[in-house]
């Protein structure tokens, strides 16, 4: 084709692009049916994950929860089956391929083709870099950032054949924007941000528009992952309550959205964040006090409490 031609195809498709854009900020979109969906979502056996899978069985979709903590993973399936939901659950530690493997093969005997990944199961030691084992940092990516490509390995074949699926990374803003004291947990959510992002341009590579990503990245939420942590303004930037965060998400999956960052106000950091003279972020991080907030952190998972040595 003609070169201007093309050019000029380009801008009537972006003009409509950002109109449609607009109008998705006025009109509220519909959201899609996850009805009879086989969604699978790890770390379900407590806080974000849990939620979500909530949210997917009240919506009529099976559930798969993967998980290492077996009593958390279990009440998260009696929640969705006093819902009268359907739901299988199993011990899996993302963090080892082979692991993840075997359980996607048990899954899909057990509940069929996997059309809806929720790659959300994470941890963080909170500590600083040259405090953190060599263990604590391998295990970080690997849970973090390592096992999504897992995963999908694992699932996104039959969706690419089936041109049907979603695949959602649950990353953090800390995978936009980084903070002091857990350099492992930001190269890992940089890592599933820019795996998201490599993936979602492959599948339009190939055209496969029927298998859809989101990319959520949450800033700070009361699950107790990050407890303790301050801010210099707090009424400035308040934790988000889990339901408002899993709402946000819920809305982007269902939106079709691919990229979400919650609350709004985070897009507006991380945009001034790619502009602005570094010096000039790192002076606003020093006066905003996040250079220190994770020196109040307090550990309150168990991995974390043996890793700090409080038990
Ligand atoms: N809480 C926050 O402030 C916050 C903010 C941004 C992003 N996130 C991200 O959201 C996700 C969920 O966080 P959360 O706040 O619900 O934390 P959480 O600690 O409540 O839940 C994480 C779940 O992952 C599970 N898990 C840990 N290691 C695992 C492994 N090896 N295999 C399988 N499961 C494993 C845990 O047992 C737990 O049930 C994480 O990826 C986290 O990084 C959290």
């Amino acid at each position: 084709m003609n070169f201007f031609i093309e050019c000029i195809l380009l801008t009537f498709n972006l003009t409509s692009i950002f109109m449609m854009s607009l109008l998705r900020w006025i009109i509220p979109t519909k959201h899609k049916s996850v009805k009879d969906e086989v969604c699978l979502v790890t770390g379900a056996g407590s806080g974000i994950g849990r939620l979500l899978a909530f949210e997917f069985a009240k919506r009529g979709a099976v559930l798969i929860l993967w998980d290492i903590d077996n009593i958390g993973n279990r009440e998260t399936a009696d929640m969705i089956e006093k819902i009268g939901g359907k739901v299988f659950f199993e011990n899996c530690d993302v963090s080892d391929r082979e692991e993840i493997y075997k359980m996607a093969q048990k899954a899909r005997m057990e509940a069929g083709d996997v059309t809806i990944l929720v790659n959300n199961a994470g941890i963080v030691y909170g500590k600083d870099f040259m405090e953190i084992t060599d263990e604590e940092i391998e295990k970080t990516i690997k849970v973090n950032s390592l096992a999504h490509f897992w995963t999908v390995r694992a699932f996104l074949p039959r969706m690419l054949e089936n041109n049907h699926g979603h695949i959602v990374t649950v990353a953090s803003v800390l995978g936009l924007i980084p903070l002091p004291g857990m350099t492992e947990y930001i190269a890992s959510k940089f890592a599933s941000v820019g795996f998201n992002h490599g993936l979602e341009l492959e599948l339009r590579k190939y055209q496969k528009d029927g298998v859809k990503t989101t990319l959520a990245c949450p800033h700070h939420t009361n699950t107790g992952m990050f407890s303790g942590i301050t801010y210099r303004f707090p009424s400035l930037l308040k934790p988000l309550e889990p339901f408002e965060c899993v709402e946000s998400i819920m809305h982007a999956i269902l939106t079709n959205r691919s990229m979400v960052v919650i609350p709004r106000s985070m897009y507006f950091s991380y945009n001034m964040s790619t502009w602005m003279p570094h010096a000039a972020t790192l002076a606003i991080s020093k006066f905003t006090g996040i250079l220190k907030s994770m020196e109040s952190f307090i550990p309150t998972r168990d991995y974390q409490k043996k890793a700090a040595k409080i038990e």
